[in-house]
């Protein structure tokens, strides 16, 4: 049996950053993130009795450490549906794979779907949320639409570790301007980071404890379309956990010159310009504002004239994983 599935990237606008379980990737705190529209992966999974070992293609090439991940995540799937059956996986992306755009995110999501329709297991989406946050934290998120907020649960099997859907891409639309900045390779990866953080930054524990009361006031301001709370939050959320990151021994400075004069410029449209749009960055130089569909173009234009920015993507939100028809197969 083959299956297609599509997902698209989502954007933490209050962050996860530090597990209280790393084997079955647990978060410590609770997260909110809006899912893209624009930029998604594709992935198609086949089943194949005679294979020994899975294989997988990203954008046509071999990519064994991808493979290695993807494996695990598929194993937790054949669990449930009895089998030991090996897999082809074919996946492409339409967006930088390297470059912080949250491409784990989209790829496990994309992966769980794809897997769950070939083996025939019909899961809910709660558990495909589920699975998917074992693959990587925030793919739980890309299992759904628009503004989409996840627990940190408390169960130590994880089960209520799951994302949920807050409000539909519909119901608030909203952009999502990506601006790509000279791309230096992501040095330390999330999972490792975040365990360096919990370790070493004497601000984790403050991190930990005012997490709760950003995410509810971030839901609060998302049900209640409240664009100025959100952007206020949003940024203070963010820049309150690369000072974390920062302040990790050795330190996580993501952060490249341009990432600096980007969010310098989107605070300068909003507060000088009046412009509805604010920032956050992940563990990248990438840095993405958010704003109103009808500032989008003003705002692409201000941050494609920096110096250092290379690119800038723009998005809608968009909706969750699903799968595709066999004739959309990437
Ligand atoms: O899901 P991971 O392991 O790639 O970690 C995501 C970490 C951040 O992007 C920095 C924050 C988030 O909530 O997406």
């Amino acid at each position: 049996m083959a299956a297609t599935a599509q997902a698209q990237p989502n954007i933490a606008l209050v962050k996860y950053w530090g597990k209280r379980d790393t084997r079955l990737n647990l978060p410590v705190t609770g997260s909110l993130s809006v899912t893209l529209d624009a930029l998604w992966t594709r992935t198609r999974v086949e089943l194949d009795a005679s294979l020994r070992h899975d294989e997988l293609r990203l954008n046509g090439a071999e990519d064994p450490a991808t493979l290695a991940r993807a494996s695990a995540c598929l194993d937790l799937l054949r669990q449930r549906a009895g089998t030991a059956q090996r897999a082809r996986i074919d996946t492409h992306n339409n967006f930088p794979t390297a470059a912080g755009l949250a491409s784990s995110a989209s790829g496990f999501a994309a992966l769980v779907v794809a897997a769950d329709a070939a083996l025939g297991l019909a899961l809910d989406r709660q558990t495909l949320s589920m699975l998917a946050r074992q693959g990587s934290g925030s793919a739980a998120r890309s299992l759904f639409g628009g503004f989409v907020s996840m627990a940190a649960g408390q169960r130590d099997d994880g089960a209520d570790a799951v994302a949920q859907p807050l409000l539909d891409a519909a119901a608030w639309p909203l952009a999502v301007v990506v601006a790509v900045t000279t791309d230096r390779r992501k040095q330390v990866g999330s999972g490792a980071g975040m365990e360096r953080s919990r370790r070493t930054s004497p601000f984790y524990p403050a991190w930990v404890d005012g997490a709760a009361a950003d995410l509810a006031a971030a839901q609060h301001a998302v049900r209640a379309r409240d664009f100025a709370a959100l952007a206020e939050l949003s940024e203070h959320n963010c820049l309150k956990m690369h000072a974390v990151m920062q302040s990790s021994r050795p330190p996580l400075l993501y952060w490249d010159g341009a990432t600096v004069d980007c969010m310098q410029r989107i605070r300068a449209l909003r507060e000088d310009a009046g412009e509805p749009v604010f920032f956050t960055v992940d563990a990248g130089a990438q840095v993405k504002a958010v704003c109103t569909p009808d500032a989008a173009p003003r705002v692409a234009a201000a941050l494609a004239e920096l110096p250092g920015v290379e690119q800038v993507l723009s998005s809608r939100l968009g909706e969750g994983a699903r799968r595709l028809d066999d004739s959309e197969a990437p």
